[in-house]
């Protein structure tokens, strides 16, 4: 279970996250949108102790990953939105090494490098450098670290970005899988279509603060998503005065 509670995050005058409170419980597919500078990522970082907030309290699995962050990496498997890797590390090398700093057991980490490469279909990229992957094959890798650990909560910042068909379905299976054990998953999307098709419950937040929350089918209703989102977003009108005006 991850925890928000009321949440604010200032960022010299900008308000990136205002006064935020809400849960993402164990067994279902949360899809996090709203849209650019929402404070999405903000939030998501948090839950591994990368941005700190100005008061409130993030709880993942009861630790406080500000406090104790080793503890919540090790509960929490993250993927970032941007796309860092090690230009000069193979992903062999770079997940063995994720592998000591978990302190996975070696032949347990031998058979989960070879059953990821296999579902991201890596077998010929593993031995090359990072900087000469493939803008896919380079966030198959972020996801790829993300799930190194089998953690109890995985949060995937805008993960299918650059994926393929194929291994988009992969990503949702594997989420789907992760779920049905009774763990928690979050994505962040600005793919509506993919929200639905992939998540159970929706959060949407809007110039920092939470202004929806619920199961998809329950908030959308009869309008469907989109209208919903934009009329959430306050976004409807504005976009009606702006073509007015064109
Ligand atoms: N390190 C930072 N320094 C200054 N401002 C920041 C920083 N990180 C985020 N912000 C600001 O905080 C707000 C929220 O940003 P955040 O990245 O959380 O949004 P987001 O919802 O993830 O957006 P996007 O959909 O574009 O990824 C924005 O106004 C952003 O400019
Ligand atoms: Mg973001």
């Amino acid at each position: 279970m991850l925890k928000y509670k009321r949440i604010s995050k200032h960022y010299g005058n900008v308000i990136a996250l205002n006064d935020v409170t809400v849960d993402f419980p164990p067994g279902k597919i949360h899809a996090l949108l709203g849209p650019n500078g929402s404070g999405k990522s903000t939030m998501i970082k948090m839950a591994i102790g990368l941005v700190k907030p100005d008061s409130g309290r993030v709880l993942v699995d009861g630790i406080d990953p500000i406090s104790d962050p080793v503890k919540a990496r090790m509960i929490v498997g993250y993927s970032p939105e941007e796309i860092v890797i090690y230009e000069s590390l193979t992903p062999a090398e770079y997940i063995s090494f994720l592998g000591y700093v978990y302190h996975i057991p070696e032949d347990v980490l031998k058979g989960r490098i070879s059953r990821l490469i296999k579902l991201f279909k890596m077998e010929d990229h593993m031995g090359k450098l990072g900087g000469e992957l493939s803008h896919g094959n380079r966030r198959k890798i972020l996801i790829m670290s993300a799930l190194i650990h089998d953690p109890r909560i995985l949060i995937l910042d805008e993960p299918f970005s650059g994926l393929d068909p194929e291994i988009a379905r992969v990503l949702k299976e594997i989420m789907r899988k992760y779920v049905d054990e009774g763990r928690t998953v979050i994505f962040s999307t600005h793919i509506l279509e993919l929200a639905e098709a992939v998540a159970d419950e929706i959060t949407i937040m809007h110039k920092g603060k939470l202004v929806a929350r619920g199961p998809i089918e329950e908030l959308k209703g009869k309008k469907g998503l989109e209208t919903y989102f934009l009329e959430v977003t306050g976004l409807t009108s504005e976009l009606e005065n702006l073509l007015k005006a064109l």
